[in-house]
């Protein structure tokens, strides 16, 4: 078992390694004494790990309830949320009582803000079932679910008690969610992780995913280690989001996160190349890379629809908006871009 420590305000351990989930009573035990562990999941992932989960949450003494969810992104959402609420409370579940979910980023998120809010804040544990979660959603407190006005515009930051990633869950993930959280890793190579990146250019990269995981969660750590409320240096984790989250958008969802990712990736590092911030030599890897893993590097959504929800997204400060632009492999610069100048990067990036 492989252990990565998350210097937060409130410090917790992400474990990784192949079956973990059967030790999640003992893992979870020894973080807390909660009498019931309520497990969150979506409709696809219970059917799938539920009863592993709770012969293994029983052998750690709690008793032990499930609420499931319809998956995907359109249900995290409030109404979602209030029914986990009123469930909760239906069930007379108190502070000192345990949330536990099980799922891809959607369920992670949704749990971490019930479990922040309910009764103003009681514990949650994260069992992450997609490479995306794994890598990235289930660790670093970031809790949240959209609005019809855009994503995660209702959330906070709530840590949770402990991260177990088991790669043996991965093996039901479908083929397309898989290369969507490819995206999430490349984004880390390319951000910080020269190394990782020429991992990944090989045939034999991810014959231990245990190894990748940890690399990938030791980098969030670093950043969210230094930069917990996402004021400063945690901005760089999103290389490739200010555009990706309007591709993503603009797709009415039919893009993945992982996938309008890497497409936000793309245009940035076109974009730098074009302005002489980005080496050509980068540029090519990165696009040879994300198409190794069969993933987009183009978008046809229309320049004046990517711009207005570019635009649109809440980590617009004042005039400017911040961007995360490559400048090699492993290294980023943050640039604060006029918002009258965007559109001259969009443009460069590809978009028409
Ligand atoms: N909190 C954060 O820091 C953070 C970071 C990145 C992304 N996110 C959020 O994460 C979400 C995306 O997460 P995601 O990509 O995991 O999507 P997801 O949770 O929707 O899961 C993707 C799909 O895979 C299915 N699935 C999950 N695990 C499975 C398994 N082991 N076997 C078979 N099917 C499985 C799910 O049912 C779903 O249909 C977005 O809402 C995004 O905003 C949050
Ligand atoms: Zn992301």
């Amino acid at each position: 078992m492989r252990t990565v420590e998350i210097p937060a305000s409130r410090p917790y351990r992400v474990l990784i390694g192949r079956g973990l989930l059967s030790q999640a009573g003992e893992l979870i035990r020894a973080v807390s004494d909660a009498g019931t562990a309520v497990i969150v999941s979506g409709e696809h992932v219970y059917p799938l790990y539920g009863s592993e989960l709770e012969r293994a949450l029983d052998r750690g003494g709690f008793r032990l309830l499930h609420w499931v969810h319809p998956s995907g992104e359109k249900h995290k959402n409030l109404e979602t949320y209030g029914k986990l609420l009123n469930y909760l409370s239906e069930n007379r579940i108190g502070r000192g009582d345990l949330l536990l979910s099980l799922g891809g980023g959607v369920t992670g998120d949704l749990t971490g803000f019930a479990a922040a809010t309910y009764q103003r804040g009681m514990d949650y544990v994260q069992i992450p079932t997609t490479l995306l979660a794994m890598v990235d959603s289930s660790v670093g407190g970031k809790t949240a679910v959209n609005l019809p006005a855009g994503k995660n515009l209702a959330g906070c930051f709530h840590q949770p008690k402990t991260v177990l990633c088991d790669p043996n869950l991965l093996s039901t993930l479908p083929e397309r969610e898989y290369r969507s959280g490819c995206a999430e890793v490349i984004k880390y190579a390319m951000l910080c992780s020269p190394s990782l990146f020429r991992q990944l250019q090989t045939a034999s990269a991810w014959e231990n995913p245990e190894q990748v995981i940890e690399c990938c969660v030791a980098i969030k750590r670093d950043y969210v280690g230094q930069d917990e409320f996402d004021v400063g240096i945690r901005r760089y984790l999103n290389l490739g989001h200010s555009f990706g989250h309007a591709v993503e958008a603009c797709s009415g969802y039919a893009c993945s996160h992982g996938e309008a990712i890497s497409v936000g990736m793309a245009m940035i590092a076109r974009a730098a190349a074009e302005k002489g911030i980005c080496t050509p030599d980068a540029l090519d890897a990165l696009l040879a890379l994300l198409e190794k893993y069969k993933l987009p590097t183009e978008t046809d959504i229309p320049l004046d629809q990517l711009q207005r929800a570019v635009l649109s997204d809440k980590k617009r400060k004042d005039e400017q908006i911040h961007l995360v632009v490559p400048e090699t492999i492993g290294r980023c610069r943050i640039i604060p871009v006029p918002v009258e100048e965007l559109r001259d990067w969009l443009r460069l990036g590809g978009a028409r």
